[in-house]
C-alpha cells in the first residue's frame, strides 16, 4: 500500500506544498531502525528513523553520469522487494570468533519516466545496529559504459551533532589529529567519521567492500547535510566501470552508547564471505624489529655505517624475539632503493635482492633454526606501477623463504601515486584512496595470498571490511600511529587513541605498534603516555599482528611491565566495549581465542579517572587470578609517567575493580582461571 506524506519544506510561507511519495520502506529485525524512500516529484530520497525519531531527514540519492547526464530525477519506482536474513558465521581471526548477520533487506528498482528510460538498483540492509545501502547497476544498453563524475548521495542528519573527523583530500592522508567540533562545521572528512547528537544517539558514517570503485569522503553541503564526494581519478572522472556493477555500500552504524559502535559487526557482514578458503595458514602473533632506531634516527634504512637492515643486527633481534616468544622480526631497509631520498621516489626500489650487508638467505635459515620468521617489507615510494610489475616476483622469494607477512608503505603526498600502464609510458599521478590504488591493493592481497603471504598495508586506502572476503588483508595503518611519537610535531596527545577506538577503528585492525615503554621520541621527546597505558593499548588497539615497538635494551630495563606484552594474545573469542566515551577514555574486555582468559585493557586522555568495572563479563562459577599493571601512585604522562605497579587479586564474576587510571594513563589486566 502506498502512503502519502507531507515533508515540511515549506521554508517560506506560501510555497505550495511539495507531496514526496513513500515508495518502499522496511524496519529492522528487532523493529529499531527504519528506512523509507520517497519520490519527490521525480527525484528520489531515503530517510532513517530509530524507535520513531528522525534520525536521517529525507537525502538525496543520484549520480551525475558522463555523457549520459544526472542520473536523479524522473525516477519512479518500477519494482521492489524485501526479505530476510539471519545467520551466523566464523571468522579465521578477529576480535570475535562468531559473527551474528541478522538484517532485513529492501531492494528497489527505479526507472526514469522519460528516454533514455535508464533504471538503477537501489537495495537497503537494514539492522539493529545500523544500515548499509547500495546502488547497483544492471547491464542495459542505454547504461553500459558507465563513466561516474559523481555520486550525490546525501546524509542530511536531522539532529543537531557533534563529529569527531579528520580532513579527507589533503596530503597527509589519513594522518590527522582528530577534529571535535559542531556538525555544522565539519568541511570534507573521511569516513569513519562519527557524531553524537544532541539527544545522545551515535552515529558512524563509513563504507563496506570498497572494490573497484573510488572512496568516499563527506563534503558538508549546508547546515548538518553531507554529500558523498568520490576521490577523483587522473582521467578526471571519479568512477569508471562497465555494468553490471555495485557501488560499495553507504553505511550508518548507529547506536546508544559509543561502545555499541565498536562492537557493531555491520561493516564486515555487508562484506562478502571468504573467498581464500583454508587460510589456517596465517598465525596472528606478535613481532619485534628494526623499526623503532629508524623512527628515532639512530639507525637508517639506507646503507651506510647506521644501516639498521645488517645481518649482525637482525640476529640480535631473532635472537631477542626467540626467547621472548615472539614469532616475527620486522627488517626494514633490506633491500636495494633506500640510499637517497626515497619519499614519493620509489622507482629504485628492488623487492627481489637484499642489500649486501644483509645476508637474507642465511637469516632465514637462522630464524627458521629459532622457530622465528622474517617479516618482509615493501616500501613503494608511491611508485606503484614499479611495484606491481616485481609483485609475483617478490612473493616468490618471500615464500621460499619463510617470510610469510609482508608490511608494504606508501610513502608520498596523497595524489602523488605514479601509475605508468605501459613500459617506459607517461606517468600519471593518480590519488591513495581512488579507484586505481583500490584495484592496486586487492591486486597486491591476491599475489600474497597465492604465495600464502599476509599484508599489512602502511598509507593505505582505508578498511572497509575486505579482511572477511580477503582474509590475508591482515592490518594496516590509516591514522597516526606510534611513529608521531618519534618525530611528529606535535606527536599523539593523550586523547588520541581514546578517538581512534570510536573512529579509525571502526573500519578494521590498525597496526600501531605500541609498546613504547621507554616513553621517549626522537631526541628525548616525551610519549604523552604512562607506562601501564602503552600496555593497555594492545588490548585497545585492536590488530591480529602486533608489534612490541620498543628496542630489545629497553624492554630489557622494564620486564615487569614487559610481561603483559609477552603474554597478551592478539586473537579473540570475544570483544566487549565496557565503557567509553569518543576521545575521553574507553575500557574493552576480550576473551583469548585460544585459551580460557580474558584481558582488560582501558585508556584514558590528559584526564584521570577512577572507573567502576563490574567484572559479569568473566565466566560465572569461575575464580580468577587477575593480574594487574596499572598506574602507580602519582603517576602522570607529564609528570611521572614510569610510576607503575604490579599487583595480584582473586576474583569472579560477581566482582567489580576499580580502576584508578592517571592523567594520560591507563591499566591492563588479565584474568587467568585457576583450578582447571
Ligand atoms: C611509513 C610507515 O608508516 C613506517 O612504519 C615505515 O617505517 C616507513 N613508512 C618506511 O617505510
Ligand atoms: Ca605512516
Amino acid at each position: 500500500m502506498r502512503r502519502f506524506a507531507l515533508f515540511a519544506l515549506l521554508a517560506l510561507a506560501g510555497t505550495t506544498p511539495v507531496l514526496a511519495e513513500t515508495v518502499a520502506s522496511v524496519e529492522s529485525p528487532g523493529k529499531i531502525l527504519r528506512v523509507d524512500l520517497d519520490v519527490t516529484e521525480g527525484r528520489l530520497s531515503y530517510r532513517i528513523s530509530r524507535l520513531g525519531e528522525t534520525v536521517i531527514a529525507p537525502s538525496h540519492m543520484g549520480f551525475l553520469l558522463r555523457g549520459a547526464g544526472k542520473l536523479e530525477r524522473n525516477l519512479a519506482l518500477a519494482s521492489s522487494s524485501t526479505r530476510s536474513q539471519d545467520d551466523t558465521w566464523e571468522q579465521p581471526w578477529g576480535e570475535s570468533r562468531f559473527v551474528r548477520d541478522h538484517y532485513d533487506e529492501l531492494r528497489t528498482r527505479f526507472t526514469e519516466t522519460i528516454e533514455p528510460k535508464r533504471s538503477i538498483d537501489v537495495v537497503f540492509r537494514v539492522f539493529d545496529d545500523g544500515v548499509g545501502f547500495r546502488y547497483e547497476f544492471p547491464d542495459q544498453p542505454q547504461l553500459h559504459d558507465v563513466i561516474i563524475d559523481d555520486e550525490l548521495t546525501e546524509f542530511d542528519v536531522a539532529s543537531p551533532a557533534t563529529a569527531w573527523w579528520i580532513p579527507a583530500g589533503e596530503w597527509n592522508r589519513y594522518e590527522y589529529l582528530y577534529n571535535k567540533t559542531p556538525l555544522a562545521e565539519v568541511g570534507q572528512a573521511h569516513t569513519p567519521m562519527t557524531i553524537k547528537t544532541r539527544d545522545g544517539l551515535y552515529i558512524a558514517f563509513h563504507e563496506a567492500a570498497l572494490v573497484d570503485y573510488s572512496s568516499m569522503w563527506l563534503r558538508r553541503v549546508e547546515g548538518q547535510r553531507l554529500r558523498a564526494q568520490l576521490a577523483p581519478a587522473s582521467e578526471g572522472w571519479k568512477v569508471h566501470r562497465t555494468a553490471p556493477f555495485n557501488t560499495p555500500w553507504r553505511t550508518l552504524q548507529i547506536a546508544d552508547t559509543a561502545g555499541g559502535l565498536y562492537e557493531s559487526n555491520l561493516i564486515l557482514n555487508l562484506n562478502e564471505p571468504n573467498k581464500l578458503g583454508d587460510v589456517s595458514w596465517f598465525k596472528p602473533s606478535k613481532f619485534v624489529g628494526v623499526w623503532w632506531s629508524l623512527h628515532l634516527d639512530q639507525q637508517t634504512w639506507a646503507t651506510g655505517p647506521k644501516h639498521g637492515a645488517t645481518t649482525a643486527t637482525t640476529k640480535r633481534y631473532i635472537d631477542f624475539a626467540a626467547k621472548h616468544g615472539f614469532r616475527g622480526v620486522l627488517v626494514e631497509g633490506w633491500n636495494p632503493g633506500w640510499d637517497g631520498n626515497w619519499f614519493g621516489n620509489g622507482w629504485n626500489f628492488d623487492f627481489t635482492r637484499a642489500t649486501p650487508d644483509f645476508d637474507i638467505e642465511q637469516l632465514a635459515a637462522y630464524a627458521k633454526s629459532k622457530g622465528v620468521h622474517l617479516i618482509g617489507h615493501h616500501e613503494t615510494g608511491c611508485a606503484v606501477s614499479h611495484y606491481e610489475s616485481q609483485l609475483d616476483a617478490a612473493f616468490a622469494l618471500d615464500q621460499r623463504l619463510g617470510i610469510d607477512a609482508v608490511k608494504t608503505g606508501y610513502v608520498c603526498d596523497a595524489g602523488q601515486i605514479e601509475r605508468q600502464d605501459v613500459p617506459n609510458g607517461p606517468v600519471v599521478r593518480e590519488w591513495h584512496d581512488g579507484q586505481w590504488m583500490a584495484r592496486h591493493h586487492l591486486k597486491v592481497v591476491q599475489a600474497a595470498a597465492a604465495h600464502h603471504i599476509v599484508i599489512d598495508t602502511h598509507e593505505p586506502i582505508k578498511d572497509t571490511g575486505l579482511r572477511r572476503t580477503y582474509p590475508n588483508w591482515v592490518a594496516r595503518e590509516g591514522a597516526r600511529g606510534m611513529e608521531y611519537n618519534a618525530w611528529g610535531n606535535p606527536p599523539n596527545p593523550p586523547e588520541h587513541e581514546a578517538n581512534l577506538v570510536f573512529t579509525r577503528m571502526l573500519a578494521g585492525p590498525m597496526d600501531f605498534t605500541p609498546g613504547v615503554l621507554s616513553l621517549k621520541g626522537r631526541n628525548g621527546q616525551p610519549i604523552q603516555s604512562t607506562i601501564a597505558k602503552q600496555l593497555a593499548l594492545y588490548v585497545v588497539l585492536y590488530s591480529p599482528i602486533q608489534m612490541a615497538a620498543d628496542l630489545p635494551e629497553n624492554y630489557e630495563k622494564h620486564m615487569d611491565a614487559f610481561q603483559f606484552i609477552e603474554d597478551v594474545p592478539v586473537d579473540w573469542s570475544q570483544t566487549r566495549v565496557l565503557d567509553g566515551e569518543i576521545g575521553d577514555y574507553v575500557t574493552i574486555a576480550r576473551k583469548d581465542r585460544n585459551g580460557e582468559g580474558w584481558y582488560l585493557g582501558s585508556v584514558t586522555d590528559e584526564n584521570g579517572r577512577v572507573l567502576s568495572v563490574p567484572l559479569s563479563f568473566l565466566d560465572p562459577g569461575r575464580t580468577y587470578v587477575a593480574q594487574i599493571y596499572r598506574d602507580g601512585d602519582g603517576a602522570h604522562w607529564k609528570t611521572a609517567p614510569f610510576a607503575f605497579a604490579r599487583e595480584t587479586k582473586r576474583v569472579t564474576s560477581a566482582d567489580t575493580l576499580t580502576l584508578r587510571l592517571a592523567p594520560g594513563g591507563g591499566e591492563a589486566i588479565r584474568f587467568m582461571p585457576v583450578g582447571r
